[in-house]
């Protein structure tokens, strides 16, 4: 008996250690819609529940977080990794965009991903790379709507393909992309109501510098500058009960013109409709929203102010 007990400890043991291995090499890699929608197709025959995460690669622990958060609410969770072209406004930065994809899929074998879709352009967009056109209202005339026209209409574009080959159950996107955040809830309500999309915190690093696939472009010391950004936004925090939103739109905008970043819009917004404040009392919620320049690298960041 305790010779049984031994054998049963020692191949279970194995059986731990080996599982993350196993997993990873049951993590399935399509390049194909086809294929993708196949697959998916018999997940849901067999009732399992799909949780999806977009990605443009360059997978960071943000990314991760969402695939986690993915899997521990679905049994399956699909991860799409697509440099989307529609949504740059500027070549230069669709060129610059961080390309990983062997790093990502290692990545991706030791977290909570079943499957990869790694379409290429022609797959997504066969004859003609350009947007569909949505009505998106507000979202798309101010702050990322206004200073990256096409943008919305872009990333819009694209979720719609991927919900369409995917048809997820759940999908999941960080808040550091806000107001996409509110332009893929519209599109979906009309498009995809079925599909719950969620949004969850921004990881930051140790220091609050919000995790972006576009931090692998900043050096070091641009880095340390960036944190400006979380830094003004934390100050306008402790402000809300002092000063009303345009003083303090106002003060980061100085503090920014003698700081190394070069600002391009502080807004502060109606958490639901990201309808500007002029007045506190006019929203439930709201939040602030910076877009700054470090070097040549456009970042982006916002946060709850109440
Ligand atoms: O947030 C992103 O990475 C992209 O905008 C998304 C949602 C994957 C669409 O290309």
């Amino acid at each position: 008996m305790k010779c049984k007990i031994t054998t049963f400890l020692a191949i279970s043991q194995h059986i731990i250690i080996a599982l993350p291995a196993l997993k990873a090499l049951l993590m399935l890699v399509f390049r194909k819609a086809s294929g993708l929608t196949s697959q998916i197709d018999l997940f849901k025959r067999q009732k399992l529940k799909i949780g999806f995460v977009p990605t443009m690669g360059a997978l960071h622990k943000g990314h991760l977080a969402l695939v986690n958060q993915a899997a521990s609410e679905n049994d399956k969770v699909v991860v799409s990794i697509f440099v989307n072209p529609t949504q740059f406004n500027n070549p230069n930065d669709l060129a610059n965009y961080p390309r990983t994809e062997a790093e990502d899929i290692e990545k991706l074998k030791s977290s909570g991903c079943s499957a990869i879709f790694l379409p290429d352009v022609e797959e997504l967009y066969t004859n003609t790379i350009r947007s569909d056109h949505f009505e998106l209202g507000h979202l798309d005339k101010i702050m990322e709507g206004l200073h990256r026209p096409g943008h919305f209409q872009g990333v819009a574009t694209v979720v719609k393909r991927f919900f369409d080959i995917i048809n997820p159950h759940k999908a999941y996107f960080g808040k550091k992309d806000y107001q996409q955040l509110l332009v893929v809830k519209r599109m979906a309500e009309k498009y995809h109501p079925d599909i719950k999309i969620a949004g969850y915190p921004t990881e930051r690093d140790e220091k609050g510098l919000a995790l972006s696939s576009r931090n692998n472009l900043l050096r070091e010391s641009e880095k340390k500058e960036a944190l400006i950004i979380y830094q003004n936004m934390l100050w306008a925090k402790e402000q809300v009960e002092h000063m009303a939103p345009s003083e303090i739109k106002k003060t980061i905008k100085n503090n920014f013109k003698v700081s190394p970043l070069g600002l391009e819009y502080v807004e502060i917004a109606d958490a639901q409709n990201l309808i500007p404040l002029k007045n506190w009392d006019e929203a439930k919620q709201a939040r602030i929203f910076i877009a700054a320049y470090c070097g040549e690298v456009r970042l982006i960041d916002n946060l709850s102010l109440f």
